[in-house]
């Protein structure tokens, strides 16, 4: 059984008030809450255990060095990536998708080839494709989204030419709740020999994960997404790509030998991992997938879907309220717009009852323009999330309605 009441007690933010009223913490996709289990282990790590890695042979650098490598298993695990060697350790999902368009597609990309992101994609899977393709004189392209917030994958065989050299995509979508049929596009892009990027920072959480089943050759999430530390994340890259790549940043631990006149770069993931790393992130990071574990990823799913169900029968009760993203298959996020009233002043409001939700374009400004709105206000719910506190939501949206309407 799912016993939300155990599990709400072992995150200490979630006892808390705001403005004298219970926190209904609804902002999960910008950020999730820590167990008491990842703050002890962070903690104990700086109280007992810390050492730089890699670099000593002494008691407690060995001992930093084993939990770090630890958690690089642990989270190969999670993800059930083939090799160890695949893993590396990036400040989150950022960084990975910057580590590939910097050390993986910067150096084969030519003027007038083609990169393929989606019309849903968080700025974050935009800008550095962008970035890159200005630099080298070639194309971003797009896959529609249609209006209920699917992708429209009936255009993409036409999109897949021979000028694309990197499809990048999500899987679920942070401002719609859109969870995209990767298989189709990792089937169809490989088809034609073209590797597929997956954002994974919102599916992480959400659902299991099998990097060898989907077939990606790259998928990226950050740690504070999944109950972990923020300033950690992880770029998973197939063996084969990562060893013909370049460094992304050059600097210590990184090398296997250095002179004046060559460098001689240190075997995979190091070769990606130049400087003292998050160390602590990492072991952090590792206890949040061991607790998700734990728990059961598809546990946490059903229970979601459940409390994603209740959300959308309730909102949908109010009256002016308009669901943005309606597809059929959705992850726990519900944005909405309220009529007359902009999302500012909705979630200003919604917060001094007490419930933190997101209000914005959400990194996701196509989205907005798609759907012709400036912004929206997103409930974004986790494992930890409560019918009663669904009713909470509900019964702060009306309190703006009768404020402001
Ligand atoms: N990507 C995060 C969000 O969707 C910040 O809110």
């Amino acid at each position: 059984m799912f016993d939300v009441n155990k599990i709400r007690s072992e995150f200490p933010i979630l006892q808390t008030e705001v403005y004298g009223k219970p926190l209904v913490y609804a902002d999960n996709a910008a950020s999730t809450q820590k167990p008491i289990q990842v703050i002890n282990s962070i903690s104990e790590l700086y109280s007992q255990h810390y050492g730089n890695i890699h670099r000593g042979v002494h008691y407690l650098s060995q001992k930093s060095t084993a939990l770090y490598e630890g958690a690089r298993e642990t989270v190969r695990k999670f993800i059930n990536a083939d090799k160890l060697a695949e893993i590396v350790f990036v400040r989150g999902t950022t960084e990975g998708v910057n580590l590939v368009a910097s050390s993986f597609l910067d150096p084969i990309f030519q003027p007038g080839d083609e990169i393929l992101i989606s019309e849903m994609e968080h700025h974050s899977n935009i800008i550095p494709w962008q970035m890159l393709a200005e630099r080298k004189r070639a194309k971003l392209k797009i896959i529609p989204l249609l209006e209920n917030g699917e992708l429209n994958l009936s255009v993409l065989p036409d999109l897949l030419t021979e000028k694309v050299k990197l499809v990048a995509v999500s899987q679920m979508s942070n401002s719609l709740g859109t969870i995209n049929d990767v298989s189709i596009i990792i089937d169809q892009a490989h088809g034609k020999g073209i590797p597929v990027l997956i954002d994974g920072a919102q599916s992480i959480a959400h659902m299991p994960i099998d990097v060898q089943a989907m077939d990606c050759d790259f998928f990226v999430f950050s740690g504070h997404k999944i109950y972990g530390p923020t300033g950690i994340g992880i770029l998973f890259a197939k063996e084969q790509h990562l060893l013909s790549m370049q460094p992304y940043q050059g600097g210590g631990d990184m090398i296997l030998s250095v002179s004046f006149e060559k460098t001689e770069y240190n075997e995979i993931p190091y070769k990606f991992e130049a400087g003292t790393p998050n160390i602590a992130g990492a072991i952090g990071l590792a206890t949040a997938l061991d607790y998700v574990s734990d728990l059961s990823i598809t546990a946490i799913d059903a229970y979601e879907q459940e409390l994603l169900r209740y959300a959308t029968q309730q909102f949908t009760q109010i009256d002016g309220l308009r669901i943005i993203g309606n597809a059929p298959k959705k992850g726990s996020i519900i944005s909405f717009v309220l009529e007359g009233i902009h999302p500012h002043d909705v979630g200003t409001i919604m917060d001094l009852e007490g419930v933190a939700v997101r209000t914005g374009h959400h990194c996701t400004q196509p989205v907005m323009d798609f759907y012709h709105v400036p912004a929206t206000t997103r409930v974004s719910l986790s494992f930890y999330n409560t019918k009663a506190e669904i009713d909470a939501i509900s019964s702060a949206i009306i309190k703006v309605k009768e404020l402001m309407g």
